[in-house]
């Protein structure tokens, strides 16, 4: 006997059928009954990159986290099979992170949909949270959550990704500053392991998975809830721009803001490469564009923009948002006159890159390839980390734009698997480097994007060698070798070993990672040992 005990009958049959068939037959249509494995791999096989596409076997669209941990504890049961098994959020990887070649992917979305509000206040502090499927999307999220009143505090830029994939990886905005990334926001997970444990995890229970699978890449379980941490919503929000022409004081500007959260409540800035980027980057920041100064332009002019919000939290001092702006604008040095702020509601504040979508949309530039690059990188190397980036790009043809906005280390928790630079005691500020670029199929062939892929790999290179003392990390990192993972994860990377072989010893789940490789297993019945334990 090869297979677990616990699998009911029919979808121990479904499994059996599915692992003594041919590939090819796999993907032709099937009804695969109670577990929905689906012939349809095309969406599986495709993500936000469109860089990578890599056909899984097979598809299970789950009703239950129980139907996840049948099929993990049948994969992991089976002796001399090397299926692997990816969880698919909303596949807005970049490199492939939630394909499985010839495995099996698991599409969150297919979960029922769960989002229970629980309101609670003692005395001055809230401490509300959501209960919420891994699936679910962080706009609908937001939608159920405001409907009480209430938000979670803590956001990625961009809303249509899910909870299990974010927090895979950290989850990081202009809110990072001041309440941590997503993955600080979180008080427990609900996650099936590698081999088919459905364990409920928080800092006080099995410790070592909660923090293991926060920023675990999808490495030591998928996640099927999470209770997310709330606040009192704000209704609006003063969003307030700023244009720099020198990075120092752009830079010392951002890292003042970052020091005034009592009245400071996002903090972001990207980089002016030209005019245009200045305008594409204002579809959802409805100022009168017309009224500012034309932006002397030239290859070597390069700008710098500083992005502020101010909410109107209930618990906040004053209420005055025009008052609070006037006050932290005193205090900094962007070029006269040009700083603009417009009033917006919060939904719409949060979700304002929808509006950049779709107009990329509308241009047919969205569903292309997007060679991104993601780092973060000490504050003691950002000015050399900049000179980097500017020598490696073509300020007049690059598109997309370039984040980079400063955080605080302490607001991570270094329990969890995300992976930071490796700081200077006294070193507590580090920033995030997002160059978010699109390769327009009209102006960039196979040939261009592989060449910006070879860019991106150089720029890596450079800034994490420690020879160039940058001292960056990728953020959603992307590489191909044990070895680079090896040195990405750094001091972190034993611990990470640790938790892989107790929590999915044979390397079954996300592969598209390519961290580790699948391990036989060669008797049958060694995962029900552990299991038992
Ligand atoms: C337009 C856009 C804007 C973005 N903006 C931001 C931003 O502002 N801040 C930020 O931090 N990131 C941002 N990202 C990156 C994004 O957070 C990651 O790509 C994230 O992985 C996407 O979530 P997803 O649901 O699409 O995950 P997927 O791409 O589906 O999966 C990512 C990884 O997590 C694993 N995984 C997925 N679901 C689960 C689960 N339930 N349990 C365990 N593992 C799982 C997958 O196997 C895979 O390895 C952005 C991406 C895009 C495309
Ligand atoms: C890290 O984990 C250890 C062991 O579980 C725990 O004692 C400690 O409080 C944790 N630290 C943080 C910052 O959560």
């Amino acid at each position: 006997m090869e297979f677990p005990m616990f699998c009911t009958g029919i979808s121990f049959l479904i499994l059996l059928i599915v692992f003594s068939l041919p590939s090819e037959f796999i993907q032709s249509p099937m009804d695969f009954g109670p577990l929905s494995l689906l012939h349809a791999t095309n969406t599986a096989s495709l993500d936000f990159g469109r860089i990578y596409f890599n056909s899984p076997s097979a598809v299970l669209r789950p009703q239950s986290p129980k139907e996840i941990s049948v099929l993990l504890s049948f994969v992991s049961g089976s002796s001399y099979n090397k299926v692997t098994v990816a969880a698919r959020g909303a596949g807005h990887s970049i490199h492939g992170q939630a394909q499985a070649l010839n495995g099996i992917v698991v599409e969150m979305d297919s979960l029922p949909s769960s989002i229970k509000i629980h309101r609670k206040v003692d005395g001055e502090s809230s401490h509300s949270f959501a209960d919420v499927s891994g699936g679910t999307l962080w706009i609908d999220l937001l939608k159920e959550t405001l409907k009480v009143g209430l938000a979670p505090r803590s956001w990625t830029d961009y809303l249509y990704l899910t909870i299990g994939g974010t927090l895979s990886n950290a989850g990081i905005s202009g809110q990072t500053f001041k309440y941590g990334p997503q993955i600080s926001n979180v008080l427990q997970l609900d996650v099936v392991t590698g081999t088919g444990e459905i364990v409920t995890c928080s800092p006080t229970e099995s410790s070592e998975l909660f923090y293991g699978v926060l920023g675990g890449l999808g490495q030591f379980g998928i996640i099927t809830n999470a209770r997310i941490l709330l606040q009192d919503a704000p209704r609006k929000v003063k969003w307030v721009r700023a244009i720099y022409d020198d990075f120092d004081t752009f830079s010392k500007d951002q890292e003042l803001l970052i020091t005034m959260a009592n009245i400071v409540d996002y903090v972001e800035g990207f980089v002016v490469l030209n005019e245009d980027a200045l305008h594409s980057s204002s579809n959802a920041f409805p100022a009168n564009l017309a009224s500012i100064p034309k932006l002397q332009s030239g290859p070597s002019k390069i700008y710098y923009c500083i992005e502020f919000a101010v909410y109107d939290l209930p618990n906040k001092d004053t209420n005055n948002l025009d008052l609070v702006v006037e006050e932290i604008t005193s205090k900094l040095r962007f070029m006269e006159p040009l700083t603009y702020s417009v009033e917006v509601s919060y939904f719409d504040f949060l979700n304002r890159v929808f509006m950049e979508e779709s107009s990329l949309r509308e241009l047919g530039l969205w569903d292309v390839s997007h060679p991104w690059l993601n780092m973060f990188v000490p504050k003691s190397g950002i000015a050399q980390f900049r000179a980097l980036l500017l020598e490696n790009i073509s300020p007049s043809t690059f598109e997309g734009p370039i984040l980079i906005y400063p955080m605080l280390r302490d607001k991570w928790n270094s329990n969890m698997s995300a992976v930071l630079p490796e700081f200077d005691a006294d070193e507590n500020i580090m920033y995030v480097v997002s160059m978010l670029q699109s390769a327009n199929p009209n102006s960039c062939s196979q040939e261009c994007l592989q060449g910006f892929l070879r860019r991106n790999n150089l720029i890596t290179k450079i800034a994490t060698d420690p020879m160039s003392k940058i001292g960056a990390k990728q953020y959603l990192a992307h590489y191909t070798e044990e070895k680079q993972w090896r040195e990405h994860f750094g001091g972190k990377w034993q611990q990470f070993l640790a938790r892989k072989s107790a929590f999915d010893p044979l390397n079954i789940l996300s592969p598209g990672q390519r961290i580790f490789k699948r391990k036989y297993n060669t008797s049958p019945y060694t995962h029900l040992t552990v299991n038992s334990q």
